[in-house]
């Protein structure tokens, strides 16, 4: 499930801070590229099990609980769900980073995080939310992980408190936009182009099943352009490395979807 493809989106996004702001460290921070990525597909697997989504497609391939069957799906879920932090723990850091990348991880993947936004993303299937929750949900399944990617490579870059909390501010914004973009990304886009099931979200809060397709495609445009504004912010001394790397992981995301 990891080698099958995948955008990296995450990686990527730690990576664009540590290129811009700490080259010598990109190395070392593969490590931690790769336990971010292991976070996130031990979800994917888990998201996709028949008691959350049932999804029978994912990176253009068979879902584990089908291919295989659900005790090895769980099983692989939770085997890289551990060896995220095992990598984490094995990284080439200063002790005092490595407890603050695995704080940060647990954190946010976990019951504060992701783990807590896919509960309640259950939980309330057949039950249209208000569009405050449903920002709750997306924000916890899916900004969280995605806001600590760019604060884990400001970790490992050794900037500032206030210049990480800048990057996990514009992180959650960035997850909002990607999750509402997924959401639209279910209705619109063929299998073929997404590499997973499609037309899965009927029972789901979504942003198209609350606004509509048109609702949810205007809300993703406002999300751009909040991004466009924080990203200007980044055009400072120091910091045009970044803009300049930010811009350009984003520009195909921010681009309009076919
Ligand atoms: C899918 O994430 C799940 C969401 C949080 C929307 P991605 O769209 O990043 O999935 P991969 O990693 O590219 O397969
Ligand atoms: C999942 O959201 C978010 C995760 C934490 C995995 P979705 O259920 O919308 O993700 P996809 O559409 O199956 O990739
Ligand atoms: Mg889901
Ligand atoms: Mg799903
Ligand atoms: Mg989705």
């Amino acid at each position: 499930m990891v080698l099958n493809g995948g955008k990296r989106f995450r990686p990527n996004l730690l990576l664009s801070v540590v290129c811009a702001k700490a080259k010598e460290q990109v190395r070392n921070a593969f490590d931690v590229c790769l336990s971010v990525e292991c976070l996130h597909t031990y979800s994917l697997i888990h998201d996709d099990l028949p008691a959350m989504d049932n999804a029978a497609l994912r990176r253009n391939h068979q879902t584990l609980h089908c291919k295989y069957d659900e005790a090895s799906a769980i099983l692989v879920g939770d085997a890289l769900n551990t060896y995220s932090f095992y990598l984490l723990a094995n990284s080439h850091f200063a002790p005092s980073t490595i407890v603050e990348l695995i704080s940060c991880l647990s954190e946010n993947g976990g019951i504060g995080g992701m783990v807590l936004g896919q509960a309640l993303d259950c939980h309330f299937e057949n039950t249209t939310l208000a569009l405050d929750k449903l920002q709750f949900i997306h924000t916890h399944k899916t900004a969280k992980l995605i806001a600590t990617s760019l604060k884990m490579g400001a970790i490992i870059a050794n900037l500032s408190l206030d210049m990480q909390k800048f990057l996990y501010n514009f992180g959650l914004t960035l997850g909002l936009y990607f999750q509402i973009r997924d959401d639209i990304i279910d209705s619109i886009q063929d299998e073929s182009i997404s590499g997973k099931t499609a037309n899965n979200d009927a029972n789901k809060n979504s942003y198209v099943n609350l606004m509509g397709l048109d609702g949810a495609k205007g809300a993703l445009k406002e999300y751009a352009e909040l991004l466009q504004k924080d990203l200007e912010q980044l055009q400072t001394t120091g910091y045009n490395k970044l803009y300049e790397y930010l811009n350009e992981l984003l520009e195909l995301y921010l681009k309009p979807l076919k």
